[in-house]
This record gives structure tokens, sequence and C-alpha cells, in this order.
């Protein structure tokens, strides 16, 4: 029995040795079928290698890997942490938790760094929909009745093991709803016969010290939050869902006076992201920088306007303002949509200047809830893990595996590379069908990520402007990671 497991671990030590061993080529994959998941296959060669004619197709791409090809720095990747993920994980066993939380944050498993979390409740929390003061439906300027609750404490507790597991964990926190007493209509949610989803501009100094509050409840709880939205979707509102109406002279005018000051006064870091809403309104997050650029870090985008993977709104947005940090913030996974969304919503933002991605839910139920019981909660939505409580068990979907071949081999810091599709394209007849993305990592390894669409194997060719060339082949349906040694290497 000794000799077993001494032998057993000498073997895991090899494998592990030659998995990080980066002086040599090595790719991994995770295919729509789930026959590969984040799975050691052939690694590119040097040159250009022949495929297998007739039965593949062909493209190439190139990659500006010298400084005048350097773009964004990349920042991290993970989900959003709902009270509907943090009641799940809690149910679990110890050992199971902890399992799934090195399956999320761990070197040995998708090494997400970043999780956006709500502030309060949304559509993915159990009833009742609360805040951090409801105040028993009194005013309560002086927040005496201020109070994260069980369940904000839980969640903070959450991002706080999350943070010890990694301690380079990015958190950014989202507001679907202030107190109701902070709004006009007196609700959480839209009231239909009222309207008057919006703040009452009487409490414009609450609503400030409202954040400060909770980033202090947080912050006392080690769970540190590095950046928020001041509201979710701020041109959405429903009669279902916890949400709030903000415009964008008002979002810029609550930032550049009483947000950002406050939060400045209270001697507090927390980066301001703008925004936080879909790609066909640029001009929102324009006017909010244009009146509070002095506190303004970042634009916050989301997903739901986008057709055909179309980000270029990013591109624009960074021609405009090019010191201005960009990321994605929300979008949905669900088991009744096409097997690369994720792939989609993480390539797309990244070649667009993108710093990082996340994913809407983390955790559900295989109901995909828990949720709100009202209108406008995506009922088909699951998380990157499904949980079942019953059986003490989780289920990665294929959503977590997609986006895993970048968080897993894209350290915090890579440099995204300039690129080009020379001829996928082409090759393949339909736009967008072969995609690839290209970082510099921070120990000079280069990391190629390739999402290919089409049903057939496809051979792939890359070539640096440092005059290598790379081929591999890159699976029909299916996501294939190239880890490259460094130049000179
Ligand atoms: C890495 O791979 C190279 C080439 O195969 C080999 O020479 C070197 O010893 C390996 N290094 C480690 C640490 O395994
Ligand atoms: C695609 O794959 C099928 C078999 O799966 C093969 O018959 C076909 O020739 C391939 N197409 C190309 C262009 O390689
Ligand atoms: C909440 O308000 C109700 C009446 O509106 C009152 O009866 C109750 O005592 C209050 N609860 C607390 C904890 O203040
Ligand atoms: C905050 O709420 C929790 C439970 O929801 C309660 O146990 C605690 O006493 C409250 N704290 C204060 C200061 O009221
Ligand atoms: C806004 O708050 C002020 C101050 O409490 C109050 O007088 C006013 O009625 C409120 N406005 C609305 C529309 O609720
Ligand atoms: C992508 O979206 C932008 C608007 O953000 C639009 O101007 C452009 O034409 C779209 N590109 C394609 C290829 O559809
Ligand atoms: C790559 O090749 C081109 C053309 O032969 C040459 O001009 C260029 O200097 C080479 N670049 C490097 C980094 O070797």
């Amino acid at each position: 029995m000794m000799r077993f497991s001494v032998l057993w671990i000498v073997a895991v030590k090899g494998v592990l040795s030659a998995a990080n061993n980066k002086s040599v080529p090595q790719a991994f994959a995770s295919s729509a079928d789930g026959l590969y998941k984040l799975t050691s296959v052939d690694a590119p060669v040097k040159g250009r290698n022949s495929g297998t004619p007739g039965l593949n197709f062909e493209c190439a791409f190139s990659v500006d890997d010298t400084p005048s090809g350097y773009r964004q720095t990349v920042r991290g990747f993970g989900a959003t942490v709902t009270d509907g993920t943090v009641e799940l994980f809690n149910e679990l066993s110890d050992p199971t938790r902890s399992a799934l939380l090195d399956e999320l944050l761990a070197e040995s498993g998708a090494k997400f760094n970043m999780m956006r979390h709500t502030i309060a409740a949304s559509e993915m929390s159990p009833e009742p929909a609360y805040t951090y003061d409801d105040a028993n439906g009194t005013v309560d300027t002086s927040f005496k009745h201020f109070n994260i609750s069980e369940r904000g404490r839980n969640m903070a507790l959450l991002l706080a093991e999350m943070t010890a597991k990694e301690p380079e964990l990015t958190i950014v926190g989202s507001s679907w709803s202030p107190p109701a007493w902070m709004k006009e209509n007196g609700g959480l949610r839209e009231n239909l016969y009222m309207g008057n989803n919006v703040l009452n501009q009487s409490y414009a100094t609450q609503f400030a010290q409202y954040f400060v509050r909770y980033i202090h409840a947080y912050g006392g709880r080690n769970a540190k939050v590095n950046a928020f939205t001041i509201q979710n979707q701020p041109l959405y509102t429903s009669a279902g869902v916890p949400s709030m109406s903000i415009s964008a002279d008002e979002s810029a005018k609550l930032i550049q006076e009483d947000i950002g000051p406050t939060l400045h006064d209270a001697g507090l870091q927390t980066e301001i992201w703008a925004y936080d809403g879909n790609t066909d309104t640029p001009q929102y997050p324009q006017t909010v920088l244009d009146g509070a650029s002095k506190y303004v870090k970042a634009v916050a985008w989301q997903c739901h306007a986008v057709a055909d993977n179309n980000w270029t709104a990013l591109t624009d947005f960074h021609d405009k303002n090019s010191d201005i940090d960009q990321y994605m913030t929300n979008c949905w996974t669900s088991s009744t949509d096409k097997w690369s969304q994720a792939a989609d919503f993480t390539i797309g933002p990244l070649l667009n200047w993108g710093k990082g991605v996340m994913a809407w839910a983390l955790g559900t139920d295989d109901q995909n809830g828990p949720h709100l019981d009202g209108q406008g909660v995506c009922e088909t939505c699951h998380g990157l893990v499904v949980v079942d409580v019953e059986s003490d068990t989780y289920e990665l979907q294929v959503d977590y595996y997609m986006m895993a071949q970048f968080s897993k081999f894209i350290p915090k810091d890579s440099i995204v590379l300039s690129s080009n599709d020379e001829t996928c394209d082409e090759a393949c007849g339909l736009q967008k069908s072969l995609e690839a993305v290209v970082t510099l990592s921070p120990d000079g390894s280069r990391v190629a990520v390739i999402v290919n669409k089409l049903a057939n194997d496809t051979h792939v060719t890359l070539h640096t402007k440092g005059n290598q060339t790379w081929s591999g082949l890159v699976y029909g349906a299916s996501v294939v990671t190239w880890v490259l040694p460094a130049v000179g290497a």
C-alpha cells in the first residue's frame, strides 16, 4: 500500500511538471460534446505541418508579438456571485464545497480571479427581495437600520473565502435597487401604477453613503471590494426584479457631486465603473465620463444587445477614450443556448480592448434557481456550475469549461496582442466561425485561444511578427488553447 501511494505521487508529480514546462509547446481543449474538458491534446508544432488533406479545413492567423502589437492588459475572468449561489454553496458539505471552490479558483481548477456580486437582492435571490437598509418601511436618512443582514454577511464571507484561495481576486459589486425609502416609488421593483422607479434626488447624499457603508461592511469581513457599478442595467426596469432607472446625465451628476466625493472623503480607493448596460447605447457611458471623468475608472458593458458576437462598440469606445478601462460584466449562460456562448462572450470583449469578463450567475440549482418569483427572471439560465444540494454534488457546465480555456491559461497582467485573421473567414465560408486571441504572459510565454464553431476539425497556422510559425489541429466544435514558449526559450 505504502509503495503504491509513493509511486502514484511520483507519477502525478511528473505529469504536473510537464504541464508546467513552459519551454515546450502545449495544447488543451474543451469540446461541445464533452469529450475534451481542459484535456491535454496534441501540442502545436513549429513550422507548418501538413494537416490531413481533404479532411480538414485550413486557415491562418497572424499576431504581432512585438511591443508594437501590445494592447490592453488582462485583469481577469469569473462570474457573478448571487444570493442563490451563496445559499447553494453553503448547503454543500465542507469537503464538497471546498472541492468546488478549488475547481473555480485554484491552480488545479479554472483559476477564476474576478467575481462580481450583487449588492443585496437581484432576480437570482430567493424571496423576499431586500436591501441593506429596509428600515421597516421608514425613511432612514441616518442609517439607524443599516444592516447587510444574514444574506449579505454570508455573501461577504464567501467572497472572503474566495480571496483566501486567490489573493489576487478582484471583487466587483453591482446594485439592483437601493433601499425603497430612497426611491420615488417607495419599492424595490417597478410599480406599474406609479412608474417613477427612480431615485428621489433628495436622497442623493444617502445613496452615496449607502455604497460607502456597504464597502466598509464587506471590507470588515475580509472581502475587499475593488470596484462597483451604482446600478445594474440603469436603462431597464421591471415589475419582477429589483431595478431602478438612472439616466446618463443623472448618473454623471450623482458620481461627480455625491458618490465620487463621498468615497474620496471616506478614504476609499474603490473604483467606480460607469454604466453596466448594453453595447447599443454607447452615448450613455460617454455622457457619464464627460461629466464625471475625475471619478470614473472604467466602463462596464453587458451582452444583451450583441448580435453575431460583434463587440466592436468597445473598440469604438476605446478609440475615443483610450485611457478608460473596459469590462464585460454580465452575460447569461443557458442550456438552451449554443455551446459556444461563454467562449463567444469572452473572446469578443478581449479582441475589443476588454480587460476582464464575468458571466452571469456563478451557481444555480437544476431548476435554474433559486430566483425571485416575478416576471423578468430568466427561467432557462443556469450557473457555470449547477449544484444539487440533495445529493451533495455539483456539475460543471460546458460554459465553465469554455471560460476556463481562457482563465486557466491567461494570467492577470497578460498583454493582449494585436492579431489578424488571415484566411479563416474565407476558408470557413462563415464569418467568425473561427476566432483566435493571443496574449503575452508576464513570464514571456504566449497563449493562443482558438474558438472553432465549425463541425470540422481545422488545421490552424499562426504566424508571429517575430517570424515564428506554429501550427496544429483545432477540433471541430471546440476551444483549443495553445501555450507557446517565450521567444528565445
Ligand atoms: C522542459 O522540457 C525541455 C524540452 O523537452 C527539457 O529539456 C527540460 O528539461 C524540461 N524542464 C523541466 C523542468 O521539466
Ligand atoms: C468535413 O468533415 C466531413 C466529415 O466529418 C468530411 O466529409 C468533409 O469533407 C469535411 N470538409 C472539409 C472541407 O474538409
Ligand atoms: C415595523 O413596523 C410595524 C408597523 O408599520 C410595527 O408594528 C413594527 O413594530 C415595526 N418593527 C420594528 C422592528 O420596528
Ligand atoms: C443585523 O441582522 C442580523 C440578522 O439579519 C441580526 O442578527 C443582527 O442583530 C442585526 N444587527 C444589528 C446591529 O441590528
Ligand atoms: C422626496 O423626498 C422628499 C424629502 O423627504 C419628500 O419631501 C418628497 O415628497 C419625496 N419625493 C417623492 C416624489 O417621493
Ligand atoms: C458591429 O456593430 C457596430 C455597432 O456597434 C456596427 O457599426 C457594425 O456595422 C457591426 N459590424 C458588423 C460586421 O455587423
Ligand atoms: C522577419 O522577417 C522579415 C522579412 O524577412 C524581416 O524583415 C524581419 O526583420 C524579421 N523579424 C524578426 C523579428 O526577425
